[in-house]
């Protein structure tokens, strides 16, 4: 599949294609099974700044919108990662009279219900109305729409200049990011700062984490990828901290160019991805076959459960899974029901596969012989509160390599 690339113009071709996919947090019941919208899910690594990129990605609207099903506070251990985000960016960023923050992507105010805790002026941005409401309802103050260069200027306008803007798991998802960075430098002060967390490129190559990639995820970043894309819009990256969240991720500090002085972790982090070859597009065909084994590895080995008769279920319908579904092809026959806490997905079939989601109580009274872990960015948060699964069913993970834990 050949495109243009987001950051740079240049041309791009896609190096694998996962084939035909759905949206991968919408959710169905039957009656929309026929009306279900796919599209080409192939990624791309640009030669020229090295951004990574699918080359087909859904409009925004299509992703985010009143019926959002991701809500960011289903996981307890996120809830306290965000904590000590929002504790890390208030010693190091917040220390001038009356700081204003505001976070992009605030989702149910899992990060910025923290500075609002403590009294300080606030402000989310969030266009899935559903999930920005149940930040209202805490007293997060919050914008329901999406950040753009438009959007930053009017905050700008109204509540005056930011001493920090936060972000996790949004900014990759943002197919603009020329609008980000220059909403970004319209909105911050001078000696202000850029703070997100996205999924690392780095984690995903070395694990075959390939369920990473999917239609909301439009880049997985690098530092070098994002130190390229920012500095055309005056900002530079100051700060590379790896975070072990989903899987693995890193937390990029920007500042506008002269601001700060570049923490010794950029070039560490500058000379780690040289070592992994993020560079190099012979790094991408090895992820390919990489991900082409863990397929065949992960299908082989449920059709065997299925020919032993075994019960097997899923745990977590997370977004991740409709790429590992969809590209395994593994649908009801393999695995007869994902649990997930979240009440929206519940009742409701997986994006493309159809498996049926359930609520843990369903998994706890009828417990199937095998659990694949699709939410094994959450391992250990679920092997503490499944504990009793584990004395007599198994678990099944895929990342970094497909097997039955023991
Ligand atoms: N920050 C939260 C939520 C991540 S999910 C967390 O880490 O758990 C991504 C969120 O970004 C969704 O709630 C989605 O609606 C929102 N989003 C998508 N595009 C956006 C944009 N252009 N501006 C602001 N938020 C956006
Ligand atoms: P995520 O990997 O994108 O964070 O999505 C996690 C999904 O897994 C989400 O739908 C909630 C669900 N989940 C459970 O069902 N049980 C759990 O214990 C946790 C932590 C998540
Ligand atoms: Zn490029």
């Amino acid at each position: 599949m050949m495109g243009n690339c987001r950051v740079c113009g240049s041309a791009i071709s896609s190096f694998m294609s996962f084939g035909k996919m759905p949206i991968a947090n919408a959710f169905l019941r039957p009656e929309d099974f026929s009306r279900e919208y796919f599209f080409e899910l192939a990624p791309a690594f640009c030669q020229t700044c090295e951004a990574f990129q699918i080359v087909e990605q859904p409009a925004p609207e299509m992703m985010f919108h009143s019926d959002y099903a991701f809500f960011s506070g289903t996981s307890r251990a996120m809830a306290e990662h965000f904590q000590r985000y929002a504790a890390a960016v208030r010693a190091r960023h917040l220390n001038g009279p009356d700081p204003f923050v505001v976070e992009i992507g605030s989702n149910d105010g899992i990060l910025i219900g923290n500075f609002a805790a403590s009294g300080i002026r606030h402000l989310g941005v969030e266009p899935s109305a559903n999930v920005a409401a149940v930040a209202k309802q805490k007293g997060i103050n919050t914008l329901v729409r999406f950040f753009d260069a438009a959007c930053a200027g009017q905050i700008a306008d109204q509540h005056g200049k930011a001493d920090a803007i936060v972000a996790a798991n949004v900014i990759c998802h943002i197919p603009d990011i020329d609008a980000v960075a220059a909403g970004a430098k319209r909105l911050l002060k001078p000696a202000g700062v850029f703070l997100f967390e996205e999924p690392y490129l780095g984690d995903m190559v070395q694990k075959t984490s390939y369920d990473q990639i999917y239609d909301e995820h439009v880049f997985i970043f690098s530092v070098g990828s994002v130190s390229r894309a920012f500095a055309k819009h005056g900002l530079e990256v100051v700060g590379a901290e790896p975070q072990p969240t989903h899987g693995g991720s890193m937390r990029y500090t920007l500042a506008p160019k002269g601001g700060r002085k570049a923490d010794p972790s950029v070039a560490r982090q500058l000379a780690v991805e040289a070592e992994l070859g993020l560079g190099r597009a012979e790094t991408y065909e090895r992820f390919r076959a990489n991900c082409e084994r863990s397929r065949e590895r992960l299908t082989e080995l449920l059709h065997r459960l299925r020919r032993e008769g075994k019960k097997v279920a899923g745990y977590g319908a997370t977004s991740k899974s409709t790429t590992v579904l969809n590209y395994c092809g593994i649908g009801p026959d393999d695995i007869e029901f994902i649990s997930d806490t979240t009440p929206l997905k519940q009742g409701k079939f997986t994006p493309g596969m159809h498996i049926p989601v359930r609520p843990p109580e369903v998994f706890h009274r009828a417990p199937p012989d095998y659990a694949v872990l699709f939410a094994w960015n959450h391992r250990d948060e679920i092997f503490a509160k499944e504990a009793e699964f584990s004395k007599h069913g198994k678990w099944i993970c895929f990342v970094p390599e497909v097997g039955v834990v023991e």
